[in-house]
C-alpha cells in the first residue's frame, strides 16, 4: 500500500522526466514591469495574429503601471477593440488548422500549463529544416505547426548537435536578425514575463494582501490568547 501511495505521488514527476528535453531556467520576475511591458508588446506584435488570449483583457495592463489611453494607442492594433475587451482574434481555428497542421492554442494560461522555462526554451530553439512545410523545426517541440514568427529578430538558427537524453542541443547561427544572442534571450524573457504575468495577473496582489493577511492573524492570536487567559483565570 505503502509503495502504491508512493508510486502515485511521484508519478507526475516522472511523466516530466521522460520528457527528457533540455530546458533553460526564465528570468520571470513579476515586479519587472517595464520588462512585462516590453513583452506585452512584442505579445501583441508577433503572436496575437495566431493565438488568441480569449482570459486577458487589455485594461489588465493597467496593473503593470499603463493608463487606458497609452495600452489604446500602444497595444490595440484592432480599431474595433476597446480596452475593457478581451485578446480575442479573427482567425477561425479551422483555418489555421488547415494552414499549420494544427490550430495554435489560447495563450492565456500557457505559462501555467508548459511552464515558462518550457515557453523560454521553445522560443529560442527554432532551427531551420527544409523537409517541413513551413521550413522550420524546433528541438523542444519536435515537428511543430509554428514557424519561427521571430525569425527577423533572432535570425535563422541551423542544429549543429541534437540533444539527447536531455542534454542541450547545439546551434549555429546562418543567417544573423536584428539583435545579438544576448538581445534576443533578454527579448524572448521579456515575452515569458509577460505571458507569466498574463496568465496569473494577480499573483502579486494576492502575495501582497497575503502579508496583511498573516500579520493580522498573527496580531489576532495575540489578542485572542490574553483573552482567553482572562476569560478562564477563575477558573481552576
Ligand atoms: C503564424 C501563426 C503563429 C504565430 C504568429 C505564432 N504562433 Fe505559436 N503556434 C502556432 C501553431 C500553429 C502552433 C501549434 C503547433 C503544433 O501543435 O504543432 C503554435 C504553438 C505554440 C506554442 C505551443 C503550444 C502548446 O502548448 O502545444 C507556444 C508556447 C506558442 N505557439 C507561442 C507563441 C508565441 C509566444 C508567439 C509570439 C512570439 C507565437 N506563438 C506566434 C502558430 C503561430
Amino acid at each position: 500500500m505503502k509503495k502504491l501511495i508512493a508510486a502515485l505521488l511521484f508519478l507526475p514527476l516522472t511523466a516530466i522526466a521522460s520528457e527528457d528535453v533540455y530546458l533553460d531556467h526564465a528570468p520571470v520576475n513579476l515586479s519587472n514591469y517595464a520588462s512585462i511591458q516590453r513583452g506585452a508588446r512584442l505579445f501583441t506584435n508577433y503572436c496575437l495574429s495566431c493565438h488568441s488570449a480569449d482570459y486577458m483583457r487589455y485594461n489588465r495592463l493597467e496593473d503593470v503601471g499603463l493608463t487606458p489611453e497609452q495600452i489604446t494607442s500602444n497595444f490595440i492594433f484592432d480599431p474595433n477593440k476597446k480596452v475593457g475587451d478581451t485578446m480575442t482574434i479573427a482567425m477561425r481555428p479551422d483555418d489555421a488548422k488547415a494552414w499549420f497542421g494544427a490550430s495554435p492554442p489560447d495563450l492565456t494560461v500557457e505559462a501555467r500549463a508548459r511552464t515558462p522555462d518550457w515557453i523560454y526554451t521553445y522560443l529560442r530553439s527554432f532551427y531551420v529544416d527544409s523537409s517541413r512545410p513551413t521550413g522550420w523545426n524546433n528541438t523542444v517541440f519536435d515537428k511543430v505547426g509554428m514557424p519561427n514568427v521571430l525569425w527577423s529578430l533572432q535570425g535563422k538558427q541551423a542544429l549543429k548537435k541534437p540533444g539527447e537524453n536531455g542534454s542541450k542541443p547545439e546551434f549555429e547561427m546562418a543567417e544573423a536578425g536584428k539583435m545579438s544572442a544576448d538581445q534576443y534571450d533578454a527579448a524572448v524573457g521579456d515575452l515569458v514575463n509577460y505571458l507569466t504575468f498574463m496568465s496569473e495577473p494577480t499573483k502579486m496582489k494576492r502575495m501582497e494582501v497575503g502579508v496583511y493577511v498573516l500579520a493580522f492573524l498573527g496580531l489576532f492570536f495575540v489578542l485572542a490568547y490574553f483573552l482567553k487567559k482572562e476569560f478562564w483565570k477563575d477558573i481552576h
